[in-house]
């Protein structure tokens, strides 16, 4: 009964793409950065956030040497799909002829639930079918939508996961409809004072909920890729889980809730700093007997050393490609459960 609604052709695209993007030893790296948040990254290193700076600092990362390697998709933001590099080859391009998949961000953000303590949803569902045929013929092959958790005082509300689980399944079967596999990403917030075990609780009634949803809507669950939080504790919590708990508790609760169809599982950092991030994908990994590729689609977690590096100067463009590099490097080791934390130190 499953997506009667799409070709033989379309499931085929959807479920080699899929498993395209999770492909072994790779993940994706989320660039995908809304312009108050590059706004923000920027800021950090004293750099304008004009769309030059943003265009010079995109194509940066997308021509790192053999970043094809180690990354199998990069997320855009709008801006970036529709612009093009030095040399004047549209971005997406740049990045499909190093044999790197082209995705775009399409949700427009958040806005508050009303009737709830300010918990959101996530907009974007109008005309989503017309803007996905466009990002389609700019040579978008994937698409992400985040939906954002929060963990707090009867936090979440059944409502705000209802609506959460209700909104993604929407925009997922949209997805599917127009071509273009969905990144469906239900993000609990790391922050707040919570124990591991209420980030288990509230992951594995998110998922179910996520995933019943799924199911009603008919979406093909062999097209599609799941970008979730690892089982952490919050980030204010005093004792902190750690690394083996957080892979195991994590492990569990997606086996208890995430369906074995789907090919893989690919991890946001979540503010997680680059390294505790490798290292628990890496303990993930070591685990036996996984249904479904576990990889990574971080942002931060890739970034912000490269970002570091580059402060806006020219000059240091091939140190910040090397950084970058040589994370995907580590988090690459990490699919298969063989990073060490000597390969820290081997930055070329
Ligand atoms: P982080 O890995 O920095 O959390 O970003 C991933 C992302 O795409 C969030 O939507």
């Amino acid at each position: 009964m499953n997506h009667t609604m799409l070709s033989n052709t379309v499931v085929k695209e959807l479920t080699e793409t899929a498993s395209a993007m999770v492909a072994k030893g790779k993940g994706i790296l989320a660039a995908d950065e809304s312009d108050p948040t590059i706004k923000k990254r920027f800021d950090s290193i004293g750099v304008d956030s004009t769309p030059y700076n943003r265009r010079d600092y995109r194509e940066l990362l997308f021509t790192t040497p053999d970043l094809e390697k180690y990354i199998s998709g990069v997320i855009l933001f709008d801006e970036t799909l529709r612009q093009s590099g030095k040399n004047g080859v549209p971005l997406a391009e740049v990045l499909s002829q190093k044999g790197i998949i082209p995705g775009i961000k399409v949700d427009k953000g958040l806005t508050n639930i009303p009737g709830t303590r300010e918990e959101k949803v996530t907009q974007g569902l109008d005309n989503l079918g017309d803007r996905l045929e466009e990002y389609k013929s700019l040579g978008a092959r994937f698409a992400k939508w985040r939906a954002v958790i929060k963990i707090g005082n009867h936090q979440p509300s059944r409502l705000c996961l209802d609506i959460n689980a209700h909104t993604l399944a929407r925009y997922a079967a949209v997805c599917q409809q127009a071509g273009l596999v969905p990144i469906v990403e239900p993000e609990i917030l790391i922050n707040g004072p919570h124990d591991i075990a209420t980030s288990r609780t509230i992951t594995e009634w998110t998922l179910s909920k996520v995933f019943s949803e799924l199911s009603r809507h008919r979406v093909l669950i062999e097209g599609m890729i799941l970008k979730p939080s690892m089982v952490t504790s919050g980030d204010e919590h005093t004792d902190q889980a750690d690394i083996a708990t957080v892979a195991e508790t994590t492990v569990k609760a997606f086996k208890r809730t995430v369906p074995a169809a789907l090919p893989g599982i690919a991890f946001l950092s979540g503010g997680q700093s680059s390294e505790l991030a490798t290292q628990h994908l890496n303990a993930m990994n070591k685990i036996d007997g996984l249904p479904w590729e576990l990889s990574f689609s971080f942002g931060r977690a890739l970034q912000e050393k490269a970002l570091q590096a580059w402060k806006g100067k020219p000059e240091n463009a091939k140190d910040a490609q090397d950084v970058l590099f040589h994370r995907a490097q580590c988090n690459g080791a990490a699919r298969f459960g063989e990073y060490t934390r000597h390969m820290e130190n081997q930055l070329k």
